[in-house]
Parts: structure tokens; C-alpha cells; sequence
């Protein structure tokens, strides 16, 4: 049983925990952490293992695990609070993530699934008086900034739908918590491009360590000089767990890595540690596509007591070396 040790002091130990997204990137990370503190584990998603090859793979090492329980479901629509009795914390992670695609016809599932569902969610744990609700947000909803540090308090200018659903998401969940009759304390975490293992296949790094290992070309949108804060996974996981335990009134609070690099850096960390040429096409910019990222983290620090930890060379070399984990096995299988 998980009781985190915290800046100020801890809500106590988790034995019970929801998790939303759970075969997603981060919700599956989060769910193995979990598991192996103790915590027991409900992992909600739509995409179920035996009908989405992204979902088998994120779940393999956990599916069969004591302590965990699969459930699949579609947060728009099914019965979410038989789902949350006795859970000490959501952790809400489902969503429809990725900029450029929202401009599209997939809109409506954004706002199906980041809004409405979370509607759904926020008032099941309402009813159910869940203790603490952690939810996903995103570090896009700082939009366009001069990459200086963000800070929580900065005003959001969201330059994206995906975007604009993601603060919609955090703003709804801390409404629903400052009503009177509300028990639930909400922590929304401004991720801040999150990499590593089991990373996202449309994300930008995935991309890269692919297109090393099977030559194919990889299309930088724009002049490759775009910033990010790219956040390890483990880091990503501690912050959030720390969300769960931490003694805090409704808080939003920035996850950053502490790691800015522009795409051109990356490119080249990818080269160096696969030791191959990639191919890359330099095209058009992408709307929404924000020119930097860069988080303060120092409310992380103070609220949480957590910093990361993680270095874009070792991070990146994990995320090769589970890639080519990945091919070996599945070349095996064939
Ligand atoms: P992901 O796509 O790997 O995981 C999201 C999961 O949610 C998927 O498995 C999907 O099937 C599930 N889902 C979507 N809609 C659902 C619904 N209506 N009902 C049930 N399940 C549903 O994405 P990820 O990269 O792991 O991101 C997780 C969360 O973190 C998302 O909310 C995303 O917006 C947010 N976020 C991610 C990053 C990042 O860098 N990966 C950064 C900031 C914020
Ligand atoms: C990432 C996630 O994809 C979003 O879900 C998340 O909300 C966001 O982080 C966040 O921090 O909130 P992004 O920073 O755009 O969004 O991360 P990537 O999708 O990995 O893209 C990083 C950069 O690489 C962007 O400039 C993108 O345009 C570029 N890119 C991506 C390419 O040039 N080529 C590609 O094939 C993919």
C-alpha cells in the first residue's frame, strides 16, 4: 500500500485507485507504478486489448497482474459509477490527445470525449464523494508564448481545438469541486509533451526512433526550431501520483521535464544514440503547432515536493531500446 511522503503532508495510504485511459501511453504507465506499490488498479478505456493492437501491447505486462482489473468502456456512455465505489482516486486520463488532427472531423469526438465525458465523470464522483480526482491537461493551453516559463497563473490563449477542449476539461473538473456540495478535491496536471516507452505513434519522437530503425522518412512540420519541454515518462507517473496523496485544496499544477530542446536537437540525440541517418522532409508548419514550451515548476516543487529527475539522452535511449525490444520480439513471432 502507497503512502507518498510529500512537500507537506499526505492524504494517507492508497489501497484503491480508477484509472481512465488506462491503455493509453501515460494510463498505462501510471496503472504499472501503481501495481507495483500496491494499489489496487481499475483501468477504464475504450480501446480494449483484444480489439486494438495499441491497447495489447500498453497492457501486456499488467493485464493478467492480481491487483488489476480491466474494464472496457466508453466514458461517453457507459455506467461510470459502479466503477468508482471505494476508490480513493481517479485518476482521469482518457482523452482525445494530438493537435493538428483536431482542426478536422474528428472535433465532435474531442468534445465528446474531453468534455462531455468528463461532465459524466465529475458528476458520478460528486455523487460517490470520491476523495480526489487527478485530471490530464496540457501544457497547450498556454498557447503561443515567447518560450519564457509558464506558470499556472499565466492566462491560457489556447491556439488549437484540441487545445481549447483541454481547458474546457480543467475548468470543468474545478467547477464541479468548488461547488458546496462537492467533495472532491480536483488536481489538474498541465503535462508538458510527455515521452519514453510506449510513447503515442503520431508523437514526434516515436517517430523518429521508427524511422531509425526501419529507414523510413519523417516529416518535420516547419523549420525543425520548435521548443518543447519534454517530460519523462516516470517523471510524469511520480508527479502524478504525488497528485493523489498530496494534502491539497483544488490545484492546477504544470509537469514539465526541465528538458527544452528544439526538434533539431532531437533529431540529432536520435542519431547519435541509434548510430543511423534518418531520413527527414522538411514541410509546411501545422496550425496550432505553438513555437515553444516551457513550464515553471516551481508550484510542482512547492505542492508536490517533485522535480524531474529524467535526461533527454538516457530518456530517449529507453524509448530505442524498448523500440527495438518491440521489433525483435514481434520479427521472433513471425
Ligand atoms: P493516449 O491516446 O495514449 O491515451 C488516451 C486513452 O484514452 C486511449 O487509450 C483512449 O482509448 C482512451 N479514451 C479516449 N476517449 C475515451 C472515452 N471516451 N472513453 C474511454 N476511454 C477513452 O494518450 P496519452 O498520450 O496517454 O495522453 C493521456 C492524456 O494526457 C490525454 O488526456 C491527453 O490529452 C493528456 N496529455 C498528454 C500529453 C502527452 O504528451 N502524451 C501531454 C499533455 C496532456
Ligand atoms: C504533445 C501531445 O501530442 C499532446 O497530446 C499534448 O497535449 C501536448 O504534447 C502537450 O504538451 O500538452 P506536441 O508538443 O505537439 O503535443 O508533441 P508531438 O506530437 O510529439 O509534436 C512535437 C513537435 O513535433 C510539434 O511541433 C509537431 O508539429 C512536430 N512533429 C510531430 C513533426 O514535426 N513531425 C511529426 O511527425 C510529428
Amino acid at each position: 500500500m502507497l503512502t507518498m511522503a510529500t512537500a507537506d503532508s499526505s492524504r494517507g495510504p492508497l489501497r484503491r485507485a480508477v484509472v481512465t485511459g488506462a491503455a493509453g501511453f501515460i494510463g498505462s504507465h501510471l496503472c504499472q507504478t501503481l501495481l507495483s506499490l500496491g494499489v489496487g488498479v481499475i483501468g477504464v478505456d475504450r480501446h480494449s486489448p483484444d480489439q486494438h493492437q495499441s491497447a495489447a501491447i500498453n497492457l501486456a505486462a499488467i493485464l493478467h497482474q492480481p491487483g488489476f482489473i480491466f474494464i472496457p468502456g466508453d466514458l461517453r456512455t457507459c455506467a461510470i459509477e459502479p466503477l468508482l465505489l471505494d476508490a480513493d482516486v481517479v485518476f482521469h486520463l482518457a482523452g482525445i490527445p494530438g493537435v493538428h488532427p483536431s482542426w478536422g472531423a474528428d472535433f465532435d469526438d474531442y468534445v465528446a470525449s474531453n468534455i462531455s465525458a468528463t461532465q459524466r465523470l465529475m458528476r458520478a464522483a460528486t455523487r460517490l464523494h470520491t476523495p480526489r480526482l487527478v485530471v490530464a491537461s496540457s501544457s497547450s493551453v498556454y498557447g503561443a508564448t515567447d518560450g519564457s516559463p509558464s506558470a499556472e497563473t499565466d492566462r491560457p490563449r489556447p491556439a488549437s481545438p484540441y487545445a481549447v477542449t483541454k481547458l474546457a476539461e480543467e475548468q470543468l473538473c474545478l467547477a464541479h469541486a468548488a461547488r458546496p456540495d462537492c467533495d472532491t478535491t480536483v488536481v489538474a496536471l498541465r503535462y508538458f509533451t510527455v515521452y519514453g516507452p510506449r510513447q503515442r505513434e503520431d508523437m514526434f519522437i516515436q517517430r523518429l526512433v521508427t524511422a531509425a530503425m526501419t529507414g523510413q522518412k519523417v516529416s518535420i512540420y516547419g523549420d525543425g526550431n520548435q521548443r518543447r519541454d519534454f517530460t519523462y515518462i516516470d517523471d510524469a507517473v511520480s508527479a502524478t501520483i504525488a497528485a493523489a496523496t498530496a494534502y491539497l485544496p483544488s490545484s492546477i499544477i504544470n509537469v514539465g521535464g526541465g528538458t527544452s530542446a528544439s526538434l533539431n536537437d532531437i533529431l540529432d540525440h536520435a542519431q547519435k544514440i541509434t548510430g543511423r541517418t534518418i531520413n527527414v522532409h522538411i514541410t509546411n508548419p501545422r496550425s496550432g503547432d505553438v513555437p515553444a514550451t516551457c513550464a515553471d515548476s516551481s508550484t510542482a516543487r512547492k505542492l508536490l515536493g517533485w522535480a524531474p529527475s529524467a535526461n533527454l539522452h538516457t530518456g530517449i535511449g529507453a524509448q530505442v531500446d524498448w523500440l527495438t525490444a518491440q521489433y525483435a520480439a514481434s520479427s521472433l513471432a513471425v
